[in-house]
């Protein structure tokens, strides 16, 4: 497996890769890898020949007071996982690679990318996005695997792939948990003993919301509730929102239906998490 440093180097390999007949997929991510991330390279490799497993941690989609200079950086078992799962290469490039002296472009979603965590983190999607598209641009890939752990992402792509005439395909793959349901994130690592006890609300409150739909509740203000019951059940939990919307448009709904997502972010001590679910 070879590291690329270069949007150059990316882009010669994967045109080498297609001159030999093969799919070229791309997968996404900001590094301290997990079970989370090896499921969507999992994906990758059995759809696409040539697999490329990003690493970059993107400044543009973290707020003044958020946690860049802290994320976690653990780039030498990110590539020992990549190799493991069949990554042909990861590419892991410099910030100033990425954004050149005097970059002045940008990718906003307009709408979208001001609901759910693009309202509580405001011009996180404008990072997400802009990395996003420069990656896609730059690695000119058939597939793009992203996971349904960031639904609110994933519906901004959509709408910048569509919007742009990306010639891609955006995969989505299924919420990776811990036995105990906690969706995995590279940000649980930042949980001392007690918060990760207490991070397990989130998954709680899904699930509730799950058993609840299945019963044939169908009330968004019912199903809120009943969430905001479980949280309440963990007073050192924060809630930041708690939602039920339409997947495509991140528009709150009144009724439960199959493809609504409904979503909850909330704060672990100094930890923001997330996690939802596609209703049935
Ligand atoms: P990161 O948080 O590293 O996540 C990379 C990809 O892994 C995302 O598509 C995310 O949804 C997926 N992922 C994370 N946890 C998962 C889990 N428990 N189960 C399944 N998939 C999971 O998301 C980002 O990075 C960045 O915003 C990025 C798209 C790379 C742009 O910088």
């Amino acid at each position: 497996m070879e590291i690329l440093r270069s949007v150059a180097e990316l882009r010669q390999w994967s045109r080498q890769a297609r001159s030999k007949g093969e799919t070229v997929g791309i997968v996404p991510t900001m590094g301290a890898l997990h079970a989370g991330h090896a499921s969507l390279m999992r994906a990758a490799r059995g759809a696409c020949g040539a697999v490329a497993v990003s690493i970059f941690v993107n400044p543009t989609q973290f707020g003044p007071n958020e946690d860049y200079a802290r994320y976690p950086r653990t780039f030498e078992a990110d590539c020992a996982l990549a190799q493991a799962e069949g990554a042909a290469v990861v590419f892991a490039p410099s910030v100033e690679e990425l954004y050149p002296a005097g970059a002045a472009t940008f990718v906003e979603v307009a709408g979208l990318g001001d609901r759910l965590d693009g309202a509580s983190r405001p011009g996180h999607f404008r990072g997400v996005a802009t990395v996003v598209a420069k990656l896609l641009i730059a690695s000119e890939a058939d597939k793009a695997f992203f996971g349904q752990k960031d639904a609110a992402q994933v519906a901004v792509l959509r709408r910048m792939v569509a919007d742009l005439c990306l010639p891609v395909e955006l995969v989505v793959c299924p919420i990776v948990r811990e036995a105990d349901g906690l969706a995995l994130s590279s940000r649980n690592r930042y949980l001392s003993p007690e918060e990760r006890a207490q991070a397990l609300v989130l998954s709680v409150a899904v699930r509730r919301v799950e058993a609840l739909v299945a019963a044939g509740e169908r009330s968004a203000p019912s199903l809120i509730a009943a969430a905001q019951q479980s949280f309440a059940a963990e007073p050192g939990v924060r809630v930041d929102y708690i939602e039920l919307v339409d997947w495509a448009t991140l528009e709150p709904v009144e009724t439960a239906a199959s493809g609504i997502l409904f979503a909850v972010a909330a704060w672990v001590g100094a930890t923001r998490l997330i996690d939802n679910a596609i209703l049935g």
